[in-house]
């Protein structure tokens, strides 16, 4: 089993391969949340990992206060940071949760969603370079 809090230290370096695939899956979640209808966005990250994504986005985004996130994350160290990142940034809508994205019944109270961040370990030692990223229109 990966360290997965360890992982995230790719991102300290800015050019790293990681760190560039934070940049394309931000620049995807942003165009995604600003193509949103007005109101509400439902934002569920699952495998969320230290939230790099997610809260890199939402302290500047123009639809930072629609935004009501979801992250579920497994590891409880990488829970403890994304929460202290969302709480330093303001973001009183993201909601990070230590629980196994792999049963539906860790989000079943947040579906239906607006915006899906998936990231599975698996597939993200299949597909380095390619974020996996999907966005489901309501
Ligand atoms: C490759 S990292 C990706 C993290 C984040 N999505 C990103 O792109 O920066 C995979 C993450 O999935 C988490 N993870 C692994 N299995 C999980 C599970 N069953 N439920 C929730 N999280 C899980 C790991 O702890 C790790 O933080």
């Amino acid at each position: 089993m990966p360290d997965w809090h360890a992982w995230h230290e790719s991102y300290d370096d800015p050019g790293s391969l990681l760190s560039e695939r934070l940049a394309v899956v931000r620049a995807h979640l942003s165009d995604a949340l600003a193509g949103t209808a007005a109101g509400e966005v439902r934002l569920r990250s699952l495998c969320a990992g230290q939230g790099h994504d997610v809260l890199g986005v939402l302290p500047d985004h123009s639809r930072r206060d629609d935004v009501a996130a979801v992250l579920v994350e497994a590891d409880s160290r990488n829970v403890s940071a994304a929460c202290l990142r969302a709480h330093a940034s303001g973001l009183s809508r993201v909601e990070v949760r230590q629980a196994d994205a792999g049963l539906v019944a860790s989000y079943a109270d947040k579906l239906p969603v607006d915006v899906l961040l998936l990231c599975a370990p698996r597939l993200a030692a299949a597909l380095p370079a390619e974020p996996l990223f999907t966005f489901l229109p309501s």
